[in-house]
């Protein structure tokens, strides 16, 4: 038996006519731009997720980028960031000319340590950027009490957070909802991922919808007219018409990768080489990926390969030893959590369509690896 990591085909097979169909009235209608399921999307994802408003562009880290610059996080000013995360969390910050001062984080969550964040705050933090990592939103009730009490804008990178939710203030509110701007990835592996690339912007304020919106065409609100020196970042119509189509069977979605990480732990729960995910109590957990803290990682990675197992390890090189950021001054032992989950972390096959058998399949290999 093999098992893929990702298979995005099975998907496809199972809701094949209404995809094709999707894709065939985008192009039967001409509208290729912003077209009108771009704004239907749009809608249906203020809906899902409870945002009063949103903005489609091009992918996740444009739509970083962009909430980065209307935020200010640029000229030198100081955001408080995780140091283990995908890149474009921290290049969105950096690109622009902000400073991202980086945090530890919780090796049992792997979320962002918000006491390690306070710590490093000083005259020039301007800014707060959480990421929701793999199943779980970080602590935005700690994250919103270090905003409020030094005056922070707040960025939820919730690329990975389609469908999660935390409870804050008595409610539970989707991943993204709850800072100044959150953003969302299409990416094709994501919880709610595309044929392609695509991203969205999310927000409760109306001010920064408005500029969000001028930003991904040129800055301009009035066709030619320039108000701000903007992208060119739209959500593809193609991309929002077959994102339609998946958003209606989400919740499906989301319960089958429940029931395959509710697998994974009954079955991996007694071997004594591993460390499974904590979930923080108030979070509703999405299986977006399915990591493992594992002693031997290299080998038990290379052993799963053998066997036609497709896994992944996510990240293995912490933000702060990248050649890019050197200029930012950190070394190999300033971050102690994130460079030891680095070197154990491994993700497993986690995508809705997977098999009981292929995640039996799976660990039992895992066992076996730790017998020997
Ligand atoms: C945490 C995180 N931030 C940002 C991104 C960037 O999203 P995209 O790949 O759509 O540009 C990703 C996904 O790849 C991600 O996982």
């Amino acid at each position: 038996m093999k098992v893929p990591f990702y298979e995005a085909t099975r998907e496809y097979a199972l809701y094949k006519a209404e995809f094709d169909k999707a894709i065939a009235d985008v192009i039967a209608s001409g509208g290729f731009i912003l077209g009108k399921q771009v704004q239907d999307f749009e809608e249906a994802v203020c809906k899902y997720t409870g945002a009063k408003y949103a903005a489609g562009v091009a992918n996740g880290s444009d739509a970083l980028v962009i909430a980065s610059d209307i935020l200010d996080f640029k000229n030198g000013v100081e955001i408080l960031t995780p140091v283990f995360t995908f890149f474009a969390s921290t290049s969105c910050i950096a690109r622009l000319g902000g400073k991202p001062v980086f945090c530890d984080i919780d090796e049992d969550t792997y979320c962002m340590d918000m006491r390690d964040a306070e710590n490093r705050i000083t005259g020039k933090t301007k800014g707060i950027l959480p990421v929701h990592l793999f199943l779980q939103t970080v602590d935005m009730n700690q994250c919103m009490k270090l905003a409020e009490k030094y005056h922070l804008a707040v960025l939820e990178d919730a690329a990975e957070a389609f469908g999660m939710r935390t409870l804050y203030k008595g409610e539970h509110k989707h991943a993204g909802l709850i800072g100044d701007f959150g953003v969302f990835s299409f990416f094709p592996t994501k919880t709610l991922g595309g044929y392609g690339d695509g991203g969205m912007i999310v927000t409760n304020n109306e001010e920064l919808y408005q500029k969000a919106k001028s930003y991904r065409v040129h800055g301009s609100t009035v066709r030619y007219h320039h108000d701000y020196i903007g992208y060119n970042s739209r959500l593809d119509t193609l991309q929002a018409a077959i994102l339609q189509v998946k958003l209606s069977y989400i919740d499906t979605a989301i319960q089958k990768r429940a029931k395959h990480a509710a697998q994974y732990r009954e079955l991996l729960k007694d071997i004594a080489g591993i460390k499974l995910p904590v979930i923080q109590y108030e979070n509703k957990e999405v299986n977006y990926v399915f990591c493992i803290q594992a002693e031997k990682r290299d080998g038990l990675e290379a052993c799963l390969k053998e066997k036609g197992i497709g896994v992944s390890i996510y990240y293995p090189v912490p933000l702060h030893l990248q050649k890019c950021f050197e200029y930012l001054g950190y070394k190999k032992g300033d971050f102690l959590a994130a460079e030891r989950l680095c070197g154990m972390v491994l993700a497993l096959p986690m995508f809705p369509e997977l098999t009981e058998d292929e995640v039996s399949f799976v660990c039992e290999s895992i066992k076996e690896f730790y017998k020997k």
